[in-house]
């Protein structure tokens, strides 16, 4: 553990809510009741869902980030001409394409056109491998790129595999997430559990601190949502370009004021692992859009 955990008393959740200023609204409760996604009139997306059997006690439903973003948000996913992910994926969909490496072998070479051989990949990641190690999908395409077509790795946060995740999650679109918390995976699952739980920082607050028990209140101005990540690589207009899941991750513990794990690490994976498991069964978003 390389956070540093000190107590500052006083400067917790309640207070970031009391300087933004905000009446305290209910947690847990749909943000936007009736609201529907269907992507480009034809793709119906799982928003809101019962919360699988190991939330007990802590939620009831599980809901999509993009129920508490605000309408011209919402309306960007909602459709593939206003979504500015999708430039993204089509370079993705391009490099699955494109021969690379010693070997002179592209993506498709071996797994075929994207749409077959990525189909259902997204929502079951992560996962355990044929080793025993936990992988995120980062890891799986660096493995194939370096030992099945020679060539370089990808930076696991820049935008060649970003573009290259998010062009695979787009073939799960629309499926429910299943990640796998059972039989190998436990222990990892586990790890991220205690993670989540955990209160770090000079500000001591636990990704349940925000996300479990603040959801639907306004911190610094922002709808606080349930953390969910099926919509991941997400667009954030912020930021004008992709995030990828490390990088939103490592983001939200610094701003506990905790020193964070890196991109990449193990740690990052497990926690990876356990806020996945939180959504499933809501639907792979493929690329969603958030402020
Ligand atoms: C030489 C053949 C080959 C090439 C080229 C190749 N792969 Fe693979 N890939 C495999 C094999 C074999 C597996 C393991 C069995 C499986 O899951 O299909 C695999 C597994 C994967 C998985 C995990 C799938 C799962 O269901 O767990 C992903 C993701 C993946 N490859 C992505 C890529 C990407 C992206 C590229 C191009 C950058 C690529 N692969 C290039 C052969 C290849
Ligand atoms: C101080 C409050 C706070 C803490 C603690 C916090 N987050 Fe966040 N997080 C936010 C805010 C604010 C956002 C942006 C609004 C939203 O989507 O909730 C956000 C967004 C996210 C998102 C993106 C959701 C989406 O739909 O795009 C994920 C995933 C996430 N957080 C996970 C975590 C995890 C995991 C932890 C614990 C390591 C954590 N957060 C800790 C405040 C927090």
């Amino acid at each position: 553990m390389n956070f540093r955990a000190r107590t500052a008393a006083g400067l917790a959740v309640a207070a970031l809510l009391a300087i933004a200023g905000a009446a305290r609204a209910e947690s847990n409760v749909d943000p936007n009741p009736g609201v529907e996604l269907v992507i480009n009139g034809d793709t119906p997306i799982t928003v809101r869902a019962k919360a699988p059997d190991y939330l007990e006690g802590h939620l009831d439903n599980i809901y999509s980030g993009w129920l508490y973003r605000i309408e011209s948000t919402r309306a960007m996913e909602a459709d593939d001409f206003e979504n500015p992910a999708i430039t993204f994926v089509e370079e993705g969909i391009d490099a699955w394409n494109t021969v690379e490496g010693t070997e002179g072998k592209s993506c498709a070479s071996c797994h075929g056109d994207i749409s077959e051989g990525m189909k259902g990949v997204r929502a079951r990641m992560p996962a355990v491998n044929e080793n025993g190690e936990l992988w995120s999908l980062e890891d799986y395409i660096n493995n194939c790129r370096v030992n099945r077509m020679g060539a370089e790795p990808y930076k696991w946060d820049k935008g060649p595999m970003k573009n290259m995740t998010a062009a695979i999650s787009m073939q799960s679109r629309g499926m429910p997430m299943n990640v796998a918390v059972d039989g190998p995976a436990a222990p990892f699952w586990e790890r991220g559990r205690d993670m989540y739980y955990t209160r770090y920082g000079l500000l001591q607050l636990s990704c349940a601190s925000c996300h479990e028990k603040n959801n639907n209140n306004y911190i610094r101005g922002d709808h606080l949502s349930q953390g969910q990540i099926v919509g991941f690589p997400t667009y954030r207009l912020k930021k004008g370009g992709l995030v990828s899941i490390h990088n939103r991750l490592k983001g939200c513990i610094r701003d506990t004021r905790a020193e964070t794990f890196p991109i990449g690490s193990q740690e990052l994976r497990e926690l990876e692992l356990y806020v996945a498991s939180r959504g499933n069964g809501l639907s792979v978003e493929g690329v969603a859009v958030r402020p």
